[in-house]
């Protein structure tokens, strides 16, 4: 999930005919689901929007398909189409829907209970599972990675008792409140259409621009700073990869200023089985994941150095057993945990990466290969499993570049189009993710789509 893109900045699009490409494609939509149309409008009677969860509204459609049934990367609707998957749950589903080894662990756990505050084995395996991908000892398991990041968070300002902390400039992670924050000139305020903040994010936040170590030397030389939180590389405002260098930076900085560095791996966990942390030699101090780790099933997950677990018992006062702020009742389940273990140890295994990363490399090359033969001042960017095109000539440095590189109403064209001839894009930006599921056939239906919609476009 992140902020709408800017609206119309791609160059050499004729908005006029756009406009009524795109009318024809909301006809096409709305002809040809008549079953998922009847259950949003039963829906408006009782759910607010519609909808379960609001940002299942944002489909491009103008209203959601609803679900039949998901397997592997394929999706079929309500009334019966079939779809290639490559928005995956964005990255929830990144172990393919209903993975078989998830599914038993899961069905067989439910039958010998869910939820009891007790700790099962497989937690245990599931943390030696991460230990040996990550490096950190020391895990905790939350509901989801916001709870993740919310939970890590705390724990820095406790051990290290400062007030603030540091996000880069059009991050996201997860309904976090200190991380709504972005940039106006050298301003933090609020990101535009904040619900409800409970205080002004620049008094809990400070925000710089990714890729930008002078502008970080700056911001933690107070001292004030209790941990940066970033992703290893931006993915919630299409990718932004780290200059060579950056991270060295960043580590060098933190501990240079006795800041804590939470990484979030949440979706860079596409890079591989230890994602960017693993790949790139990464040193975190905390290291925060939800999503994909339960194949589905609700689950989060942080880790600790034994630096930061000393830390924290060492502070004797605080309550990290009952209402200090860390915690959740279902946290740590019996059922999440059978999940978690299954699909580390069994789906999203280092094999399965072996194949899906190739896919996304086959997928970016279909895309650029239809940019460079259009012509087009696009690009595309892979990280590990996960290809995403951009509507600017050169990959952005950081979140405000790639922000102005969006363009709502041609995003809008794409997905639905995809969405008509069978191809599932995530409804945020312009992501594709490969699950072990995935196939060059339906990578390659991607590319014929793609291929098909630009043509469209420039006309
Ligand atoms: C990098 C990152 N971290 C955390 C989250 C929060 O995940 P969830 O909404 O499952 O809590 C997201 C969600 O998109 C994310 O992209």
């Amino acid at each position: 999930m992140d902020a709408p893109p800017a609206s119309g900045s791609a160059t050499g699009i004729d908005r006029a005919r756009l406009e009524e490409l795109l009318a024809g494609e909301l006809e096409r939509f709305a002809e040809s689901n008549p079953g998922s149309q009847q259950l949003y409008e039963r829906g408006r009677g009782t759910l607010l929007g519609g909808v379960p969860m609001s940002w299942m509204a944002k489909w491009a459609g103008g209203f959601p398909l609803f679900l039949r049934e998901a397997s592997g990367a394929r999706i079929v609707d309500v009334d019966g189409h079939a779809y290639v998957d490559f928005c995956l749950g964005d990255t929830g589903a990144m172990a393919g829907h209903a993975p078989p080894a998830t599914v038993a662990a899961v069905a067989e756990q439910a039958a010998r209970g869910v939820t009891t505050m007790l700790p099962s084995e497989d937690a245990i395996v599931a943390a030696e599972e991460l230990t040996g991908r990550f490096g950190l000892r020391g895990w905790q398991f939350t509901l989801s990675a916001t709870d993740a990041n919310r939970f890590a968070i705390r724990l820095a300002r406790e051990v290290t008792q400062r007030p603030k902390i540091l996000v880069f400039d059009y991050c996201y992670h997860g309904t976090v409140d200190e991380t709504f924050a972005t940039l106006a000139g050298d301003r933090v305020v609020a990101r535009p259409g904040n619900v409800g903040p409970p205080v002004d994010p620049a008094l809990t936040t400070k925000v710089v621009q990714w890729n930008d170590a002078d502008a970080l030397e700056q911001a933690l030389a107070p001292g004030d700073v209790a941990c940066v939180l970033a992703e290893p590389a931006l993915t919630n405002i299409g990718i932004v990869l780290p200059d060579p260098g950056f991270h060295d930076a960043l580590r060098e900085l933190t501990r240079r200023t006795g800041t804590l560095l939470i990484i979030d791996e949440t979706h860079t966990f596409s890079a591989g089985p230890g994602g960017c942390t693993a790949a790139w030699g990464l040193e975190p101090d905390l290291l925060t994941i939800g999503k994909a780790i339960g194949g589905g099933v609700p689950a989060g997950a942080y880790g600790v150095t034994d630096d930061v677990a000393e830390r924290v018992a060492a502070r004797a006062d605080a309550d990290y057993e009952d209402v200090g702020g860390i915690g959740g009742t279902l946290a740590g389940n019996a059922l999440s945990l059978a999940a978690v273990r299954a699909t580390l140890t069994e789906v999203l295994t280092e094999e399965a990466f072996g194949r899906m990363i190739p896919l996304a490399a086959r997928f970016a090359v279909g895309v650029a290969d239809v940019i460079e033969n259009a012509g087009l001042p696009w690009h595309v960017t892979e990280l590990g499993a996960r290809a995403e095109y951009r509507f600017s000539a050169t990959p952005p440095r950081n979140g405000a570049e790639s922000a102005a590189a969006g363009d709502e109403e041609l995003e809008r064209f794409l997905h639905l189009y995809a969405l008509n001839r069978g191809v599932l894009m995530t409804p945020f930006h312009n992501m594709a993710l490969m699950s072990p599921a995935t196939s060059e056939a339906g990578v390659d239906r991607h590319t014929e789509v793609f291929t098909e919609a630009v043509r469209d476009v420039l006309g």
